[in-house]
């Protein structure tokens, strides 16, 4: 697998995206040391200091934009390998559309982006993973290998994890190109935090709250409202009502 470490660059997810407007098909990974404009789900901002991994995989695919959007859960259950790889004795699960939660506070983002060129999608996969610093932020708890990891000197490199993600993902990919989308979600919904339980979903307007059933061929969200009726969510933020 190709990959290329940079220095600071703006935005890995950035970069992908001009190596493809200048003819880069992928498969590579690009990662840097730090980002100036590191971006995260929902236009917040990711913070991006020297020490995490900052990656992102830049693939062609020759499928539709519904199937593109299975990636991301590709992608999850990658970095959950890659996290379980450092981390025993732990909790480690998958929170909807596509976070990586360590005991229950988030360990790395996902941000994928695709776009059409040349008749072909194009998909740029954005990954964060917290190795040294784990950022305060309001909204959740994060947390970071390291501060997890009792002796220092075990703490990986942004290269060294950047090699197990991308061993992970490739096995995972080659798994959905043979057997599809079905057995990644099967895999995806095992590990995910919530599913069967009330949870809330912020969406941009308004909060839902209910039950969440399941995951849909395309990734969507199906939350049963308290009046019966199966709402699909394609996007939005999940917070677990019980635990606030
Ligand atoms: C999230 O949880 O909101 C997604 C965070 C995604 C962050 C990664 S870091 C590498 C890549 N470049 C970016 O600007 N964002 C993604």
């Amino acid at each position: 697998m190709k990959r290329e470490h940079l220095g600071q660059i703006d935005s890995t997810n950035d970069e992908a995206r001009r190596r493809a407007d200048s003819g880069e098909k992928g498969p590579i990974w690009l990662s840097a040391k730090s980002q100036t404009k590191g971006r995260g789900r929902r236009g917040r901002e990711w913070e991006s200091k020297e020490g995490n991994l900052y990656t992102t995989g830049l693939y062609s695919l020759a499928v539709g934009a519904k199937q593109a959007a299975n990636i991301s859960f590709i992608a999850a259950l990658a970095v959950k390998a890659t996290i379980s790889h450092y981390l025993k004795g732990h909790t480690i699960e998958v929170k909807w559309p596509n976070d990586v939660l360590v005991d229950g506070a988030k360990i790395a983002g996902i941000l994928l982006e695709s776009w059409l060129n040349d008749g072909e999608i194009k998909v740029a996969i954005g990954i964060g993973i917290n190795i040294v610093h784990a950022p305060e932020i309001a909204e959740y708890n994060a947390v970071s290998l390291a501060k997890i990891m009792k002796n220092p000197k075990t703490v990986p490199s942004a290269e060294d994890v950047l090699i197990v993600l991308c061993d992970a993902f490739e096995s995972l990919l080659a798994q959905w190109n043979k057997s599809g989308f079905a057995p990644i979600r099967e895999k995806w919904l095992a590990c995910a935090k919530g599913v069967g339980t009330r949870i809330g979903v912020r969406l941009h307007d308004k909060e839902l709250f209910g039950v969440f059933k399941s995951l849909n061929e395309a990734g969507e969200l199906l939350l049963e409202l308290d009046n019966g009726n199966i709402e699909i969510i394609s996007a939005g933020d999940v917070f677990f009502p019980h635990l606030k």
